[in-house]
Parts: C-alpha cells; structure tokens; sequence
C-alpha cells in the first residue's frame, strides 16, 4: 500500500462504454459523465449504429439525455458488418462523428448478430481505415463453437489479430477489454499502432468470482474472466504506465432479470464506481503516481485526441456501494453490489 490519502489527476475519459439507449441511456449515463469527460460509446445496439447517419441520431439522443451543465463528450464508433459502406464511414470520420470502428465477430456477444462473419471481408475498409488513421476497435474472441470459452481471446490473437496487424502495419488498432496474459504479450510485442483496454472487473476478479460457491450472473462478462495468473497479469500491465494501456470500463448494464436468467445476460455494470475500482488496484499495487497515465494521458495520446484541462481528486475513504440500483425502471445491480470500497471521487 501506497502512503497517499488523495490523489489528484487530470479528469479520465472511458475508452469503452456501454450507454445503449431510452430508458436505460438516460439513468446509466449520469454515472459515467459524473467521472469522464469522455468515452467512446459502443455501437451494438439493436438495431446497430452502423452508418454516419444512426450515430449522428444517436449521439443526439446521448446529448439530449446528458443533464444540464455536465461537461461529457460522446465520441461515437461505428458498428462493422460484411457490407460496411468504406466511404460512408470515411466520411463519417472526417466529418467528426465517427472516433473509431468497432469489430464484433458475428455471434461473439451481445447484439452481434450482425457482426462481421469473416475478417477478409472488410479487408478492403481496414485498407481504408489504415489510409484514414481510423482507429479500428476490436472484440477478439473466436467464435468457433470447438474453441473452449476460456480460450477465445488467446485463439483470436493467433487466428486473426496477428493477421490483422499484419497486413495492416498502420493500422491503429485497439484490443478491447484484454482478459489474458497472451493479450498482455501481444500489445507489449506490438509497435506503437496497437493498444489495449483494460476493465476494472478483469482487475479485480477472476473466473473463481463467478463460479465459486454458487453461480453469480453478476460477475459474468464476455470476454469473460480468466484464471488468476492472467488477472496478476493485467494488473501488471495496467500499472506499468506503459502508453499501450488504457482505461475502458466496458460497463454493460443489463437489467437484473436478463442476468439472474436461466441463460443470463453477459455484462458488468460498473459504471457507478469504475473510477474508484481502478485506483483501488493502482494503490494495491503501489502506483497510484501511474493511475494518471492509464487513465488520463494514454488513451487521449493513442487516439490524437487532446488531454482534458481539469482534474479529479480521490479519497481515502470508505463507500457503500448499494446492492441495488434502478433503471430504466427497474432493477439493476452494480459491480461490488453491497461491498464497502476504500477510494471515493471527491464530488
Ligand atoms: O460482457 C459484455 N457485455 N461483453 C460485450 O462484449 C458486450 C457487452 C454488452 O453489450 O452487454
Ligand atoms: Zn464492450
């Protein structure tokens, strides 16, 4: 444990989020702006955000559910499908809609159903995407029904993303919410051009946490959390300050009822305390002078885009997170539901 009480930083941005739309957008969206000044927002809604046109729509409908005086940019992806209109999302980007363009295999989690069903189909807008500097962002899990679900993220590397970074050597690419020592290796093996998210649950727990005396639906996500040499891994990643790490929380609210199902939604809803989890693990591990760098500087440097001019100040200090929260009229239960944590963002 670090001696510090508080600690000061430049305000974060979430480099992945979940804000889906209505209802739920307008009562998960206040916990996120309450701590970045901005995220990228995550396309698989149903139907999908996969053209200049929805996500104009879309961050239209975040905007106008953002509280008066809340100072929070949405900056918008692009869903991929087989049939990704290249000149569509070219001028998209330009055009400052679009930050980057996200890869879902098809089928590999929540609304991908029209995720891309073979990566050499869009080869031609990763070209594209590569001449544009369009950050390419990608869920990498197999979705090969013989591959092992603990496995994914590690076959994904060696079937696709090596591929991938490959063939397009300018590509800026983002590895989302990294779950493994193999992803840990490939980003750190990598150039510059490629990067990784890292979520607090993935810091946090790991496969025991859901698994271990009974089944918890609320400690489930896809990729979903591996064994405890790899959460050791990524700590040490996310620590290191090295520039290739970076903040995204990955919040994905479902509602209780769609988790605590007989076939249960994937998704954690950490939104309500992402900032307070991640500097929990920079102070267990020593570095909370690196926090700043995960969480403030990295992302913003990797996606051109400039640091953000206020700060934040953390705590010491002991928060009760509800076992309960409501949305969307109903309820929903957060990440670390009824635990007591050690860090607070002062108001
Ligand atoms: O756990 C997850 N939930 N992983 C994803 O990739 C999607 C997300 C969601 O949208 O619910
Ligand atoms: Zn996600």
């Amino acid at each position: 444990m670090s001696g510090a009480d508080s600690i000061t930083i430049t305000r974060p941005d979430d480099w992945h989020v979940h804000l889906r739309d209505g209802a739920m957008l307008r009562d998960v969206l206040p916990f996120t702006a309450r701590q970045f000044a901005r995220a990228i927002v995550m396309p698989n809604l149903s139907p999908p955000v996969t053209d200049t046109a929805s996500a104009t729509a879309y961050r239209e409908r975040i905007m106008a559910a953002l509280a008066p005086g809340l100072d929070f940019t949405p900056l918008m992806t692009c869903y991929l499908t087989d049939d990704t209109d290249a000149d569509d999302l070219a001028r998209g980007a330009a055009g400052g809609v679009f930050a980057a363009a996200k890869l879902y295999p098809a089928n590999a989690t929540t609304n991908s159903a029209r995720g891309v069903s073979d990566i050499r189909r869009i080869y031609p807008v990763l070209a594209r995407m590569e001449a544009e500097g369009i950050v390419l962002s990608v869920h990498g899990e197999v979705t090969d029904p013989e591959v092992d679900v603990f496995d994914r993220e590690a076959e994904f590397i060696e079937r696709h993303l090596r591929a991938i970074v490959g063939d397009f050597p300018q590509l800026k690419v983002v590895f989302e919410h990294i779950t493994t020592q193999e992803a840990v290796n490939f980003v750190l093996a990598s150039g510059a051009n490629v990067a990784a998210t890292i979520t607090p649950q993935h810091l946090h727990i790991n496969r025991n946490a859901m698994l271990v005396g009974g089944i918890r639906p609320h400690a489930y996500c896809l990729p979903v959390a591996k064994r405890e040499t790899h959460r050791l891994a990524l700590r040490k990643a996310a620590t290191s300050g090295h520039s290739c790490f970076f903040l995204g929380t990955d919040s994905a609210p479902h509602l209780r009822a769609a988790k605590e199902s007989a076939c249960g939604c994937a998704g954690i809803f950490n939104a309500p305390f992402a900032l307070e989890n991640y500097c929990a693990v920079f102070d267990e591990e020593g570095a909370l002078d690196r926090l700043e760098n995960f969480a403030s500087l990295n992302g913003a440097a990797f996606y051109g885009l400039p640091v953000n001019q206020s700060t934040v100040t953390l705590e010491r200090a002991e928060v009760a997170v509800p076992a309960m929260l409501r949305a969307a009229g109903e309820e929903i239960v957060p990440f670390h539901a009824g635990e007591t944590l050690g860090w607070r963002l002062v108001p």
